[in-house]
C-alpha cells in the first residue's frame, strides 16, 4: 500500500524528476554518429490505418527516399498462387515530403476502395525501381460479427530495446487481431535529431505486424513538442506516419476520429490538445457528443492518452472529468484506453470515483505501460482502480463478441495479470464479471534507490 509520506516525497520532488528525463538524450540502440533509419529505395515504416469502413476501405501509409514521387500500390484478392501481380490492380495515393533527423524522406499513402466484406487480400507497396513483399490484410465483415483488438500504453522509450518484445508476445498471443490500439507516447519524441530514429524503432519494432493488423493510434504529449511560445505543437511525423479518417473535428484532422469496426466503435480524442487549449477541449467535446449520440455499434470504445483517473503520483486531470466523464455515463461508453502514467490500472469508476462497484454500468476505465518507462502508483490509485501494477511492461487482448467483451492484460512474458467480463443482459443493461488472478499487485523492483516518482527511468535501459 502507498503510504502518505511516500506521496508528499514524491510529489515535491517530482517536477525536478521530469526535467530530469526530458533531458535524457540517448533514447534508441542507435549510436551517436550512426545512421540506420535514413530513407532508401526500399519501402519501409509500412502501417495499415484505421478507415471510417474498414469492411471496404483499408488504407496503407509507408516511406521512400524522396526520389519515389509518386505513391503507388497494388492490391490483388490473396489467392495460393504466387502470381499476385497478374491479377492485382494499381492504386496511386498522395505523398508528403518531410525533412527529419534522417534527412529527407517522402511519405505515401493510399487507400484501397471498394473493397469486399471479409476478404483477404495481398497488397504490396512502391519504392524506387522496386516493390515492398506482398502482405495480408483481412477487410471487416459488414455489421456485428466478434473480432478482436490489441491495446497497447506507452512504448515511447529504448523502443526497439525494450517495446519490441511485447509487440510480439501480443501478436503470438492473439494471431488473428484484427486491431492494434496505441493510446499515445509511442516515442519520446526529444527535440534533438534522435528524434527519427525513435519513429525508426518504433515501426521496426512493430514490422510486419504494422502491415497486417489495423491500426488505431492517438497522440500523447510525447508527440508534441514545446514552442518558443504558445501550445505545444503536433510532431510532424504524426501526419505523414498515420492518415487516419477525415471524420473528426476539422481543426483536429489526424488525431480525433473514429472507425466502427464490426460492431464497435473506436474513437481516438485528442487529449494534449484539450488539456492546453479550452477551445480544442470544446471543439471536441462537441463533436464526441455528436459521435455518441448517433452510434448504431453494439459496443463503444475511446482511447486518448491522459488518465480520466490517474494511477501515478503526483498526476490529476480535472479537466477531462469535467467534459468528457459525463458523456461516457450518459451514452454507455464500455472501454476507455489510456496511457499516460507508466503504471497499470483498471477500474470502473463510477461518479464518485470509488472502484469496487462491479456488476454496475459505467465505463471500464484502463490505463496501461508497454515500453520501460516506469511510475509509481500514487496514493489515490487503490480508491479508483480493482487491479494495479507498478514496474510490469504489459499488453492487453481485448475480445468483441454480441453480448460479451473479454478483456485480459498479460504481462511482456505472457503471463495473466488482470481480466474481466463485460456483459450484455437481455435487458440491454451490463454486468462486469472480475476475472483478475488471485496475484498481489505488482510493486516497483528496482534494487538501486528509486528516484521520486519514478521506479524506472526508460531510456536507462538502453545500456549501450
Ligand atoms: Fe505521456
Amino acid at each position: 500500500m502507498v503510504t502518505k509520506a511516500r506521496y508528499i516525497v514524491f510529489s515535491i520532488f517530482l517536477p525536478l524528476f521530469l526535467t530530469s528525463f526530458n533531458a535524457a538524450a540517448q533514447n534508441t540502440l542507435v549510436p551517436v554518429g550512426e545512421i540506420k533509419y535514413a530513407a532508401t529505395a526500399f519501402p519501409d515504416r509500412i502501417v495499415l490505418t484505421a478507415t471510417e469502413d474498414p469492411a471496404r476501405n483499408q488504407t496503407v501509409n509507408w516511406r521512400t527516399r524522396g526520389s519515389v514521387t509518386e505513391a503507388l500500390a497494388q492490391i490483388s484478392k490473396a489467392t495460393d498462387t504466387p502470381a499476385l501481380h497478374l491479377t492485382a490492380e494499381t492504386i496511386p495515393g498522395r505523398t508528403q515530403v518531410l525533412e527529419a533527423g534522417n534527412g529527407l524522406a517522402h511519405h505515401h499513402h493510399v487507400t484501397f476502395n471498394n473493397l469486399e466484406p471479409d476478404t483477404l487480400y495481398a497488397y504490396r507497396v512502391r519504392g524506387d525501381n522496386t516493390w515492398s513483399e506482398w502482405f495480408h490484410f483481412r477487410t471487416a465483415k459488414s455489421g456485428f460479427e466478434p473480432h478482436t483488438a490489441i491495446y497497447f500504453g506507452d512504448a515511447q522509450n529504448a523502443v526497439k530495446a525494450h517495446f519490441s518484445r511485447v509487440i510480439r508476445e501480443a501478436f503470438s498471443t492473439a494471431p488473428r487481431a484484427q486491431v492494434m490500439v496505441h493510446a499515445g507516447d509511442l516515442v519520446n519524441s526529444s527535440s534533438d535529431a534522435n528524434h527519427d530514429d525513435e519513429w525508426g524503432e518504433w515501426f521496426d519494432a512493430g514490422s510486419f505486424i504494422n502491415s497486417m493488423v489495423t491500426t488505431v493510434a492517438t497522440p500523447g504529449n510525447h508527440e508534441y513538442l514545446a514552442q518558443p511560445s504558445g501550445p505545444r505543437k503536433l510532431v510532424p511525423q504524426w501526419p505523414v506516419h498515420f492518415a487516419m479518417p477525415s471524420n473528426g473535428p476539422a481543426e483536429l484532422g489526424s488525431t480525433v476520429y473514429f472507425m466502427d469496426y464490426q460492431g464497435v466503435r473506436y474513437i481516438s480524442l485528442d487529449s494534449q490538445q484539450a488539456l492546453q487549449d479550452a477551445a480544442m477541449m470544446q471543439i471536441q467535446t462537441s463533436w464526441l457528443r455528436g459521435v455518441l449520440g448517433n452510434n448504431p455499434n453494439n459496443w463503444t470504445v475511446v482511447t486518448y492518452h491522459h488518465p480520466m483517473f490517474s494511477v501515478s503520483l503526483g498526476r490529476d486531470n480535472p479537466r477531462l472529468r469535467e467534459s468528457w466523464q459525463p458523456l461516457f455515463d450518459e451514452f454507455n461508453v464500455d472501454l476507455v484506453l489510456q496511457g499516460h502514467d507508466h503504471t497499470y490500472g483498471r477500474g470502473e469508476n463510477v461518479a464518485t470515483g470509488a472502484s469496487g462497484q462491479l456488476g454496475g454500468a459505467g465505463p471500464m476505465y484502463v490505463v496501461s505501460v508497454s515500453g520501460p518507462k516506469m511510475y509509481m502508483i500514487g496514493e489515490s490509485a487503490p480508491e479508483t482502480m480493482d487491479r494495479l501494477a507498478e514496474d510490469t511492461q504489459l499488453f492487453q487482448i481485448i475480445q468483441f463478441s454480441e453480448s460479451r467483451v473479454v478483456y485480459e492484460a498479460r504481462t511482456a512474458t505472457g503471463e495473466l495479470y488482470d481480466a474481466f467480463d463485460i456483459e450484455r443482459l437481455a435487458d440491454k443493461s451490463k454486468r462486469v464479471v472480475d476475472r483478475r488472478p488471485d496475484t498481489p499487485d505488482r510493486l516497483c523492483g528496482n534494487p538501486e534507490e528509486r528516484t521520486g516518482s519514478s521506479c524506472w527511468g526508460g531510456s536507462s535501459h538502453i545500456g549501450l
